[in-house]
């Protein structure tokens, strides 16, 4: 049963300050990836830097990270990390950030590695030490040993390897209270997404249940304050993030099933955001599997004691009204990506093309 996870993960209000002495053990030189403006509006850089200057280790911030981060922007920060002699690296924000700082930790030592070598995974030197410090709370990133970027094509292609684990992961509630409430609302519902496309999976195991059915129960009664616009308390904020890394650690062990891969493409092309991308799926998920493994899904429902549709309108009510509808054409042109693709043969039965036609005909 694979369950790895070397990760040490720290959780809770003013995490990182309770255990500075991990900042200071990691080294000299500390080289930051980080994303635009979250990093610093979440409190995330200011916390690390206080830190580092009370131990006089040096620093070099990096914030070129977009979001879906091209291999490009991932190599630069590496190569860079690599020119300050960095003995650790720290990646600070959502899931972009996280994941482009796992590739660049691995670059800062193999600094010749092109897109090619990284998909290739084909690099001889151990990544330097990384710290992870999430500042949405959905992604589980932190926990994962996945690194999610976008290719010279425009396409989201991951990376799986055991050298993307972090060394450390801190998850402070306190840097989830900058995010915009769309933003809020999208990583929450990716936690979601994790967690259910992890328990409907082919990969499944007990331990990989047991996460989704604890994450789901902590998660849901959340998502139904956010569909009733009601603000999160710190209490609550707390648990949001903590399913989310219970989420992570599910998919670590399974991977996720057809709503995301399928949900990578809408991010490229109509630029919905990750989590609303692969949720506008969840429902179909959750109807292939009533309809072909009807068992197996009242047990998780039952177990949880949750209602299966009153899920379904909570996810819908949290998702916008899509702006687009496909065409027959780009369904057949997307297709071939799906025809002989992980994440459909993981989801729990035996999927089909077809049946990814069918959850594509009906955006139609
Ligand atoms: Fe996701």
């Amino acid at each position: 049963m694979k369950n790895y996870m070397p990760t040490r993960v720290l959780t809770g209000f003013n995490i990182l300050q309770k255990n500075k002495e991990i900042i200071k053990g990691m080294g000299k030189r500390c080289f930051i990836i980080t994303s635009g403006s979250s990093g610093k509006l979440s409190g995330a850089v200011d916390d690390l830097i206080t830190i580092l200057e009370e131990f006089g280790i040096k620093y070099s911030i990096f914030d070129g990270i977009k979001q879906n981060p091209s291999v490009v922007s991932c190599i630069e920060a590496g190569r860079l990390a690599n020119e300050f002699k960095a003995d650790f690296i720290v990646g600070i924000g959502g899931g972009s950030a996280l994941d482009a700082s796992k590739t660049a930790a691995v670059v800062a030592n193999n600094p010749k590695l092109d897109e090619e070598g990284i998909y290739k995974q084909n690099w001889d030197k151990k990544p330097v030490p990384l710290i992870l410090i999430g500042t949405t709370a959905g992604t589980g990133s932190e926990v994962t040993y996945v690194s999610v970027m976008t290719n010279k094509d425009g396409i989201k292609k991951s990376i799986h390897n055991d050298d993307l684990y972090a060394r450390y992961a801190f998850g402070d509630p306190n840097y989830t209270k900058s995010m915009p409430i769309t933003v809020r609302v999208s990583t929450a519902i990716d936690a979601l997404a994790h967690l259910l496309e992890s328990y409907f999976n082919n990969n499944a195991n007990e331990i990989s249940r047991a996460y989704s059915r604890e994450g789901v129960r902590l998660l849901y009664p959340k998502l139904k304050l956010m569909a009733e616009n009601i603000d999160l308390n710190d209490e609550s904020l707390e648990t949001v993030y903590n399913a989310s890394i219970i989420g992570g650690l599910a998919i670590n062990i399974t991977g996720t099933v057809f709503c995301h891969t399928l949900g990578y493409y809408f991010t490229e092309e109509y630029h919905l955001p990750h989590g609303i991308a692969c949720c506008i799926f969840t429902d179909d998920l959750l109807e292939y599997e009533y309809e072909n493994n009807r068992e197996y899904t009242d047990e998780f429902f039952n177990s949880i004691q949750i209602d299966r549709k009153e899920m379904m309108e909570v996810i819908d009510s949290l998702l916008p009204d899509l702006n687009f509808r496909l065409s027959d054409e780009e369904i057949e042109r997307i297709m071939p990506r799906y025809t002989n693709n992980n994440s459909v043969k993981n989801t729990y039965g035996t999927m089909t093309p077809d049946d990814i036609k069918k959850v594509l005909n009906k955006l139609k």
